[in-house]
């Protein structure tokens, strides 16, 4: 066991939930940007925890308030400026209080988040949140904390994660950092650093523990898992292998897995994922561009037709697999004829969900410093209108299709708009909302759809 925890870092207690204590300073924690870093802040709070900080839920009570970033598009940056600002104000009320900015933003700006006097007292990226404690504890004591170092090794293998999702059912669990692709438009590479996998000794001890605490979903995260790769001097494990070693912890555990790179997905990992039930039928497979063109320019590392070819073998060896993508409208140099074959592409691929975004230039990126941002910004907008409305159509569509199916769902929580009603996810990943009857969050259970919405499926329980 020992071998598993590096020498000379410390361990944590495992912990699953936050334990709080009247007498200890408190760490509010604020997340913004990817699921990545969702789950680096339940990695935050549990080195702040296990050094004498307890994490409260009420930012009016913090004496720390950590604001874990985002870079990804100009205006995650703006969001999180106007954010400081009204920190700013809160500070000025509460001298002691103590901001730190931590995550991509952090990274990215380094030591220009600390200038501003009474600002910003900690600057933290990624890879550095074992310094934490004694960075905080540098501020308390009136000095600036700041370390952005980024690091080739770290992956916080050992930390056990202090769950702040609201549900305990569904998990993130980190299983690699960084990423090597450089797509030219992207900040994630220079925040983030180089990619790195986790021992999956270490995921899988997460795992157990996870189910153990009543957990029925895990979600594998990395920004290319498909390249995951860890090996030691006995033994290597690719992603298909830790894709099984994960679904063999429990049958009623659920695992998913994020992001896909279509340049890197192989036939190996959908031969698994039909291998096991409990490894769901959904993969999140960012196309960017239907045009090869803009695909080269983007550092893509496939084509068009190459990413055409991948669907069709995600639909021969997994036909009950749903298909979501992302999408960039008005990438440098963009033509009216590269947009079209991007709403061609989307025709043909009619996937269940896209995230669409206007190109947004990130300063040092390869596009930045090479290419022109030369698509209008009302061209950019037009063309994502149109982006938008079509995969709003090609949503009903595929939803409507789920009308007289039946599905296994897990129970995941009370829905919005009635007590009376749950809702929680197909191995799809679709929403689905039914009526409660005896169940409770955590139960698996049968139902048949009888209406949608474009992003809801409504159902009634056919078997508990
Ligand atoms: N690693 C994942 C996703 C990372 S970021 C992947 O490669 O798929 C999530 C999405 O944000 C990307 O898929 C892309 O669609 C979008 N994105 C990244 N950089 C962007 C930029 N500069 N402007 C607009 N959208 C961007
Ligand atoms: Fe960014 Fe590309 Fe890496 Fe995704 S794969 S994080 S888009 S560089
Ligand atoms: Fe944003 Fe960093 Fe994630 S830039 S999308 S928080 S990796």
């Amino acid at each position: 066991m020992s071998s598993l925890f590096h020498k000379d870092k410390p361990r944590y207690f495992r912990s699953v939930k936050p334990v709080y204590n009247e007498s200890l300073p408190k760490v509010y924690i604020e997340t913004y940007g990817c699921q990545m870093n969702s789950s680096d802040s339940e990695v935050v709070a549990s080195i702040m925890q296990a050094n004498g900080y307890s994490i409260t839920e009420n930012l009016n009570e913090a004496d720390i308030i950590l604001i874990n970033t985002c870079s990804i598009r100009d205006n995650a940056e703006v969001r999180i400026w106007g954010r400081l600002e009204n920190l700013h104000i809160e500070k000025k009320k509460r001298p002691s209080l103590l901001v730190g900015v931590i995550g991509c933003m952090a990274e990215r700006l380094k030591e220009k988040l600390i200038e501003r006097d009474n600002f910003v007292d900690l600057v933290v990226g990624p890879d550095a949140y074992r310094e934490l404690p004694q960075l905080v504890r540098a501020a308390e004591g009136g000095q600036k904390g700041i370390n952005v170092l980024l690091s080739r090794e770290e992956t916080y293998a050992e930390i056990s994660p202090i769950r702040l999702d609201k549900n305990g059912v569904s998990a993130f669990v980190s299983i690699m950092r960084g990423c090597n692709n450089m797509c030219s438009y992207c900040v994630v590479p220079y925040t983030r650093g180089a990619e790195r996998s986790r021992d999956p000794h270490t995921i899988v001890r997460e795992v157990e523990e996870l189910f153990a605490n009543g957990y029925r979903e895990v979600t594998l995260l990395g920004q290319n898992v498909n390249s995951y790769g860890w090996e030691n001097k006995e033994e290597s494990v690719n992603f298909a292998e830790l894709l099984e070693m994960v679904a063999r912890v429990n049958p009623s555990l659920r695992v998913r897995y994020s992001t896909s790179n279509p340049k890197d997905i192989s036939d190996e990992v959908l031969y698994t994922m039909a291998m096991y039930e409990n490894i769901c039928n959904s993969i999140h497979l960012p196309v960017q561009s239907g045009s090869t063109r803009m695909l080269e320019l983007m550092n893509r590392g496939y084509s068009r037709e190459y990413y055409m070819s991948r669907i069709e073998s995600i639909r021969n060896i997994l036909p009950d697999c749903s298909i979501t993508t992302d999408i960039i409208a008005g990438f440098c140099s963009e033509t009216e004829e590269d947009h079209q074959q991007t709403l061609s592409l989307m025709e043909w691929l009619k996937c269940d969900y896209a995230f669409m975004y206007k190109y947004s230039e990130r300063p040092n990126t390869k596009a930045a410093r090479h290419y022109k941002d030369d698509v209008p910004e009302t061209v950019k907008s037009q063309r994502l209108a149109e982006i938008i409305s079509l995969q709003g159509k090609i949503s009903l569509a595929s939803k409507k299709k789920d009308i007289g199916k039946s599905f296994e769902v897990l129970v995941e929580g009370v829905s919005k708009r009635s007590t009376e009603f749950l809702y929680g996810r197909t191995s799809q990943n679709n929403v689905v909302v039914f009526p409660k009857e005896n169940l409770k969050i955590g139960d698996y259970v049968y139902v048949e759809i009888t209406g949608c919405t474009s992003s809801t499926l409504i159902a009634n329980v056919v078997a508990e």
